[in-house]
């Protein structure tokens, strides 16, 4: 332990210290983990994200933080397209940020499309270093989505308007496994978020 007005001595700096301080620091116990919303455009994973967020922040003492597909675009993605590659890297981005969100106890919640199996696998990897990564697969069938069509990005892909939209002429490659399925063709928003809420409080998350 320093005393206060005593200099850090330089062994202090040293990465093997610096995670003993870490792990003992009181915000550190409780392991935080990442919630990973994935589906296509209109599956609800929005609507989704918000009302689990509301019954964490309602029951919970640990901060939250939401990782919004639209949301992140604005600010971490600014100036990414579509192409797989930059899909790719937002992900990572997505997953980065979740894994330091969990590694300082909290809750991330993400919502993005996430459409290909490689770059869900990297962001799980980056958040397991830290806590529990939770993939959960809003499962919406295709004609449900487009015939929400809330953005009218379904009609505008549909007429060749937009290239390379999800579920359209870009793939979705269902998860394999994911811990949750939730499918909002079946079930209200309020049921569906009881869904998750539930499976977390069985696994001791909420
Ligand atoms: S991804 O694939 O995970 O990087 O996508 P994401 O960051 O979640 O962004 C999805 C939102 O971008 C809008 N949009 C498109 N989606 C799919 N394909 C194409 N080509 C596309 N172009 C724009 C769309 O509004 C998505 O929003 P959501 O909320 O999912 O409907």
């Amino acid at each position: 332990r320093l005393h206060s007005g005593e200099s850090i001595p330089e062994w202090f700096t040293f990465p093997e210290v610096v995670n003993i301080l870490r792990e003992r620091h009181p915000a550190n116990a409780r392991e935080g983990f990442a919630l990973f919303f994935t589906g296509l455009s209109g599956s609800g994973k929005s609507t989704l994200a918000q009302a689990v967020l509301a019954r964490l922040l309602e029951t919970g003492s640990r901060p939250v933080t939401v990782l919004d597909g639209d949301e992140v675009r604005r600010h971490l993605s600014k100036g990414l397209g579509f192409s797989r590659e930059d899909r790719d890297a937002n992900i990572t981005r997505i997953g980065y940020v979740a894994s330091e969100v969990v590694r300082h106890g909290g809750i991330a919640i993400c919502a993005p499309i996430a459409p290909y199996a490689g770059a869900r696998d990297e962001a799980r990897q980056l958040v397991q270093a830290h806590g529990r990564f939770v993939e959960i697969h809003v499962s919406t069938p295709l004609e449900v989505c487009e015939a929400r069509d809330r953005k009218g990005l379904y009609a505008a892909a549909r007429a060749g308007k937009i290239k390379g939209f999800t579920g359209i002429d870009d793939p979705y490659e269902t998860p394999a496994s994911p811990e949750l399925r939730v499918d909002t063709s079946q079930r209200t928003v309020t049921d569906a978020a009881d869904v998750v809420f539930a499976w977390l409080k069985s696994e001791g998350l909420a």
